[in-house]
């Protein structure tokens, strides 16, 4: 065996996997399963989300200066004391949605600058007692959905400054038991919506007048509601939703709640006198009254009265299963400016049914059953809002919106529209956004549109349009958002969108526009244009060649183009002038298109560029020239493109790149020349790449643990591939330990030789002055010795080659692989069964076998690519090729492995697409040709191969 330093780092690589254990220094940006937003400098801003990461307890290391900590949505069932102790610039701590059945009693006792905590749906069944005693700058608690049945009032004494207190869903059944709660100083908004409570008095709650503005108690079963004295002067929202059938209502003076503003009478379900009796309570002017899942009968009796005593402004009346509207029910509502009519099942609505409404602002009728727009809206002259979406209207006729002057949004989609009539909207001349998505429009004209000349926002998406005709929008001179997309277009006419000078937002995306339906004077005209989306189309390229007219030369103000999903084969190519005139492009949108390879002059036309997306294309390398012109870039995405290096990046300059996404590509490693050209990196985010677990990273470990500047995202997840042992463990798992001893031992001990040496030269040169010229030469001599000496080497290998095989494939190697070359060829192999040493280590053996011969085979099979091709052998293999920088390696396919299989072995892909391999014939075929080519291959020396690099 030879003792080249590359046996020797292979050697203390392989004992450094047998030594691995658990250690993770944590420090900087890096915590482990979280996204740290903000900077760790500028401390305000610090921000720490792990929302939905499957935690079971909270994430340790949390920088101390953390501001905002989201742990929602986990299984964390149990917060311990010192979980959060150091965090006391915390202002923020969202721990919903978890298991927590248990919050150890001075788990918060650091927090004191906690202004938020949502604890909302978990398990919890008590509070400690001193649980919030130092949260003076509390101003917002949410408890609502746990299981406390018993609170000790208590325990949010210390809470001075609370506002918002939110306790619904638990189990309380007595008032008494959240009485002191009531009293809280800054108290403003209660919720104790959904729990026990059989009954509300003043007399039990306070004796003196309160602050509070709102009060939720719906959903309790309440039988009696009883306020006896002014301690809610304040009080503007009150809900009863959904509260019991026979509650008392005793309010002793009808003055005590005049000032509330939204009352919540869902689901009431009180006999009708007593309900006006109710309803007289309140103001004659109520801003919101909501009679919701009530039903049309009761509610419709309803109406009247609480019109008559209350004078609603806004009126909503969803969820009734009213069947129609007549001219009765709404006569007394002349002061209702929005009507909420939505979800019911109407489909007649009688002529006069707003008659009275003379203030009526926005009228909302959606999700009804109507099957044509209601002849009663015609002349609504104040109305402003009209929403008939989600209903089963088949046409518009050029009456419908008859005289709706100030009408500013007109929502129809979701219908059955087949057809509009020419001019339908020509009275609607201050409309400024109309929506008709989800229809089944086949064709669009330009006397649709006419009278519009202030809409902004035209929706008509999910239609059935397959042409649009030149000058179809000419009238539509204020437009500024065109929506087209998900329709079936295929031929847009020279001139189509003629007119639309302050279009800055067109969507095309899903349709079936190709290349050669949309030519460069397709976009004349919009010289204002900032968003493109032309997605999912069958726009397609045979080459990168110059295209004679590109596409986009007029869209000089165009920032953002996204063309990502063309076709059923992809675009294929980026024609090398295809983003010509796009001056002011920032957001450039090119994932899954089937392309290759980037033209370097791609980008040149696009200096500002911002942001690259080549995702999920083949990309496999590219060249860093692509990057030259664009070198404001800040965001760049890469994933899943083949990447075997990023490299590329090092000599790309991209010194503002702040986010670099480059996941399920094939990267084993990472390099410091690589992360130090991006000096401004916030994010990287790599998973699911091939990481080696091995010194290779020691580096990039480190780095990504205490980097202040970047953050790794989800580095903790990061898997290793290689070696085969590992394969499958985590990569921050590894031991770096060691590496890091080795890298400074080797520092040390080199330079402390240089400074030696260098004394010892200049003693020697001092003293010895012509013996010094003397030993030059004899080193000059030997250094020319050594070289010759390795030559010959060359020779002396006691293999011709090594071979490397799975057992599955043995009766190939030895019927017919053995005979031919051991016996017809003369060549000397190795073959681990046979030539093996007993007794010594296997890693030594193949160490051994590997240095001893000349070459190595790899016999290929799905097989060996299964379970061998990762193995040590062809590491090592690999490794004396980085060694002594020829190509030692042949390849032989028994199998027919199509290229897109070997994808997952890069390096494999990689030397198949450099080299020549050899391919087995298949049964019955002539075998002559191909031992021909193995001779030819074992013979080729050194000489031949000495430029070929991995
Ligand atoms: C409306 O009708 C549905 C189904 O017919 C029914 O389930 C629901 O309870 C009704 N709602 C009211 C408020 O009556
Ligand atoms: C409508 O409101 C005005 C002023 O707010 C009030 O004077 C009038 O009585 C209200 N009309 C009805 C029918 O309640
Ligand atoms: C519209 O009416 C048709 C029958 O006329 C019915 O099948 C369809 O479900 C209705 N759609 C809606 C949204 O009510
Ligand atoms: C690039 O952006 C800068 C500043 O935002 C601007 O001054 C310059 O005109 C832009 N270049 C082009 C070609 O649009
Ligand atoms: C890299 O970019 C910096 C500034 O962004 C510039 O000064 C430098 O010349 C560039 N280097 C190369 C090799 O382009």
């Amino acid at each position: 065996m030879q003792s080249s330093i590359g046996g020797f780092c292979l050697k203390m690589t392989i004992c450094l996997l047998l030594l691995l254990t658990i250690s993770i220094h944590v420090n900087g940006f890096f915590v482990k399963n979280c996204k740290v937003v903000g900077s760790l400098n500028k401390s305000n801003t610090l921000k720490v989300f792990c929302t939905r990461k499957g935690l079971y307890t909270v994430p340790e290391k949390l920088p101390y200066r953390t501001r905002v900590l989201d742990i929602s949505r986990n299984e964390i069932s149990k917060v311990m004391n010192n979980d959060l102790l150091h965090l006391s610039f915390l202002t923020n701590l969202n721990m919903s949605y978890n298991q927590i059945k248990v919050v150890e009693e001075h788990a918060f006792r650091n927090l004191v600058a906690l202004q938020q905590l949502n604890l909302a749906y978990n398990k919890l069944t008590t509070i400690p007692d001193r649980l919030f005693h130092n949260l003076s700058y509390l101003t917002y608690l949410r408890l609502d959905e746990n299981r406390i049945a018993k609170i000790n009032p208590s325990v949010f004494l210390p809470l001075t400054s609370l506002v918002t207190l939110n306790l619904s869903g638990n189990s309380l059944h007595r008032i008494q038991e959240v009485q002191p709660l009531f009293t809280l100083p800054c108290l403003k908004d209660f919720c104790i919506r959904s729990n026990g409570f059989y009954s509300f008095k003043t007399t039990e709650v306070s004796n003196t007048s309160l602050q509070l503005k709102t009060l939720d108690l719906s959903q309790n079963p309440l039988k009696v509601f009883s306020i006896t004295s002014n301690i809610f002067p304040d009080l503007e929202i009150l809900d009863l939703a959904f509260i019991s059938r026979s509650m008392k209502w005793d309010v002793k003076d009808n003055s005590f709640l005049r000032n509330v503003k939204r009352l919540n009478l869902n689901g009431i379900k009180m006999a009708s006198e007593e309900m006006k009796v109710l309803l007289q309570t309140f103001s004659s002017s109520l801003g919101v009254l909501k009679l919701e899942q009530i039903g049309e009968e009761k509610v419709k009796a309803l109406v009247e009265p609480a019109c008559i005593s209350n004078s609603p402004k806004t009126l909503q009346l969803r969820f009734n299963n009213f069947t129609s509207i007549s001219e009765k029910e709404l006569q007394l509502c002349t002061n209702v400016t929005m009507l909420d009519f939505s979800d019911n099942k109407v489909q007649n609505v009688s002529i006069l049914a707003f008659r009275s409404m003379n203030k009526l602002r926005i009228l909302n009728l959606s999700h009804n059953k109507l099957k044509a727009v209601p002849i009663a809206i015609r002349n609504i002259s104040t109305l402003e809002i009209l929403e008939i979406s989600y209903n089963n209207m088949t046409k518009i006729t050029r009456l419908d919106f008859l005289n709706l002057k100030k009408l500013l949004t007109l929502h129809v989609y979701r219908n059955d529209l087949r057809v509009v009539e020419d001019f339908a909207f020509q009275d609607l001349k201050n409309l400024r956004s109309l929506i008709m998505s989800s229809n089944k429009l086949l064709n669009i004209n330009v006397k649709l549109w006419f009278g519009l000349c202030k809409l902004e926002y035209l929706q008509l998406a999910s239609n059935k349009l397959s042409w649009i005709q030149r000058g179809d929008f000419k009238y539509l001179q204020s437009l500024t958002r065109l929506d087209l997309d998900d329709n079936q277009i295929q031929m847009i006419a020279i001139g189509a969108f003629d007119g639309l000078v302050c279009l800055k937002f067109l969507n095309l995306q899903s349709n079936k526009i190709t290349q050669k339906s949309i030519s460069s004077s397709v976009f004349s005209g919009l010289k204002r244009l900032q968003t493109l989306q032309l997605n999912n189309n069958y726009i397609s390229y045979a080459s990168q060649k110059r295209l004679k007219r590109p596409l986009f030369t007029s869209l000089t103000s165009l920032k953002f183009l996204s063309i990502y999903s063309q076709g059923h084969n992809g675009m294929m190519n980026i024609p090398l002038n295809f983003l010509e005139g796009l001056n002011s492009l920032r957001t450039f949108k090119a994932r899954n298109l089937n392309i290759d390879s980037v033209h370097p002059l791609t980008f040149a036309p696009t200096p500002n560029l911002t942001f690259l997306d080549l995702s999920r294309n083949e990309l496999i390398s590219l060249s860093s020239k692509v990057f030259m012109p664009i070198q404001h870039l800040t965001r760049l995405s890469m994933s899943k493109t083949g990447l075997q290096s990023i490299d590329f990046l090092r000599k790309a300059n991209l010194t503002e790149m702040q986010m670099l996404t480059i996941q399920k590509n094939a990267l084993s490693f990472i390099n410091d020349t690589v992360i130090s050209s991006l000096p401004n990196l916030v994010y990287l985010s790599m998973e699911g790449n091939v990481f080696s677990c091995d010194c290779t990273n020691a580096w990039f470990i480190k780095w990504a643990e205490i980097s202040n500047n970047t953050q790794v995202l989800n580095a903790d997840q990061f898997k290793c591939n290689f070696p085969p042992k590992l394969r499958g463990s985590k990569l921050f798992k590894l031991d770096i330990n060691s590496c890091v001893v080795d890298v400074e031992f080797y520092c040390f001990i080199s330079s402390a030789t240089v400074v030696l040496l260098t004394m010892i030269g200049a003693l020697l040169y001092h003293f010895l002055r012509s013996q010094v010229v003397y030993a030059y030469y004899i080193l000059l001599a030997f250094v020319y010795d050594s070289k010759q000496q390795r030559k010959q080497k060359a020779d002396s290998f006691q293999y011709d080659a090594f071979i490397s095989y799975n057992t599955h494939d043995e009766l190939w190697v030895m019927s017919e692989l053995l005979p031919q070359l051991e016996g017809e060829q003369g060549w000397s192999l190795c073959l681990h069964h046979r030539d093996f040493q007993p007794g010594k280590p296997i890693i030594e053996n193949i160490v051994d076998s590997i240095y001893g011969s000349r070459k190595t085979i790899c016999v290929i099979s799905h097989h060996y690519l299964e379970s061998e091709w990762c193995s040590s052998e062809i590491q090592l293999a690999s490794f004396r090729i980085f060694d002594e920088k020829k190509d030692i390696l042949i390849l032989v396919f028994l199998e027919d492995i199509p290229t897109h299989q070997l994808s997952p072995y890069y390096r494999m892909r990689r030397l198949v697409k450099k080299r020549t391999y050899l391919s087995w014939p298949k049964p019955g075929k002539d075998t002559q040709v191909f031992w021909q080519k193995l001779r030819v291959a074992l013979e080729t020396r050194v000489a031949e191969e000495e430029n070929f690099i991995l």
